[in-house]
């Protein structure tokens, strides 16, 4: 675990020079290790479950306070742990109890925290969640150390780890040049990188041409567009013009409709989500992304990956709590049969 007292906070993201796509990191990823990085942000989550969402200025009453371990950094990093790969986890957590906390679940989970940064000063991220009757959720996060995880730890962890990594997972809870010096330090190594823009921050538009593997859902692809241009308004069309211009894959999540995957040269696929009981969508997202790092670090190419990550994902909505349904890799092989 590294200890930062009086962390310093983000200087101006690193400058990105023309650098198109790199064919070499395609060629290089083959007979990769099945150790995923993860950078993100970790929080807890402070849930309660309501007959409906509140709207502005309602209040909903639901059951009684649930407390779970989240941030979409940490989530992904356990839901890749489980379905078997070794994790590192980069990111921050406040000098308080609560980080404490969150980074022992987080060691009890298998993911290996030592690169976690422990800001003295810094309170740890916070999720307010409310889930409603049909599992569909509204999340007001206050980012807190995750604001303030220092670029340059973030760049020197990354330069020791990604020499034996077979993927990096790099989520936006964070900021821009955090999220900036992940994807330029994956590309530089080489190493394949998975970008799941929530939210979508400007900066995923200056890194498209760094070739990452992008993962948005519906409305952060229609975000993405619009940043990028026009939104054209068809899910693949959008992700099309975006395939072009990373020369990878896009990977739209669509809930229970399943997953769309766009090819770098505009190939569709549609695969389908398996029918299951709702509880809670949140971490579904998180449980993708993590599955399929750790599904490609393991050697899996993209096609063989995405349906994997597809079942675990809906593995997890069946449980309350971010992890609560995520599964197992013993799990996803029994709901793949
Ligand atoms: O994706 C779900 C996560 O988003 C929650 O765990 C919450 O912490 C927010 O970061």
């Amino acid at each position: 675990m590294v200890v930062i007292r009086h962390a310093a906070r983000f200087g101006s993201p690193p400058s990105l020079s023309n650098l198109t796509h790199d064919d070499r990191i395609e060629s290089s990823v083959s007979g990769a290790s099945p150790t995923v990085v993860v950078v993100g942000a970790i929080n807890v989550d402070l849930v309660v479950v309501a007959p409906r969402l509140p709207g502005p200025g309602e209040t909903v009453v639901g059951g009684g306070l649930q407390t779970y371990g989240g941030g979409k950094g940490a989530n992904a990093a356990v839901a890749a742990a489980r379905a078997g790969a070794t994790v590192h986890l980069i990111g921050a957590v406040g000098g308080d109890d609560t980080g404490i906390a969150a980074l022992a679940e987080l060691r009890a989970a298998g993911v290996d925290v030592s690169d976690v940064a422990v800001l003295a000063g810094e309170s740890t991220g916070v999720a307010l969640i409310v889930v409603d009757g049909r599992g569909e959720n509204q999340i007001a996060v206050g980012a807190g150390a995750n604001a303030a995880v220092p670029v340059d730890h973030i760049r020197q962890c990354l330069r020791s780890l990604l020499p034996t990594a077979g993927c990096v997972l790099v989520s936006t809870e964070i900021p821009a040049a955090a999220v900036a010096v992940a994807v330029e330090e994956a590309f530089t190594a080489r190493v394949r990188c998975i970008l799941n823009p929530a939210p979508v921050l400007p900066v995923v538009v200056e890194l498209l041409a760094r070739g990452p593997i992008l993962t948005p859902n519906g409305s952060e692809l229609s975000d993405l567009a619009m940043l990028v241009g026009d939104a054209i308004g068809s899910a693949t069309a959008d992700a099309q013009r975006i395939a072009a211009m990373t020369h990878h894959p896009v990977v739209v999540t669509q809930g229970g409709d399943g997953v769309l995957v766009v090819t770098a040269d505009g190939v569709v696929q549609l695969v389908p989500a398996p029918p299951v009981e709702v509880r809670d969508t949140t971490g579904a997202g998180d449980t993708f992304n993590g599955v399929l790092a750790a599904r490609l670090a393991m050697g899996d190419d993209l096609a063989t990956a995405v349906p994997v990550a597809v079942v675990a994902a809906s593995l997890s909505v069946t449980e309350v709590g971010a992890r609560g349904g995520m599964p197992t890799a013993a799990q996803i092989d029994a709901a793949m049969s």
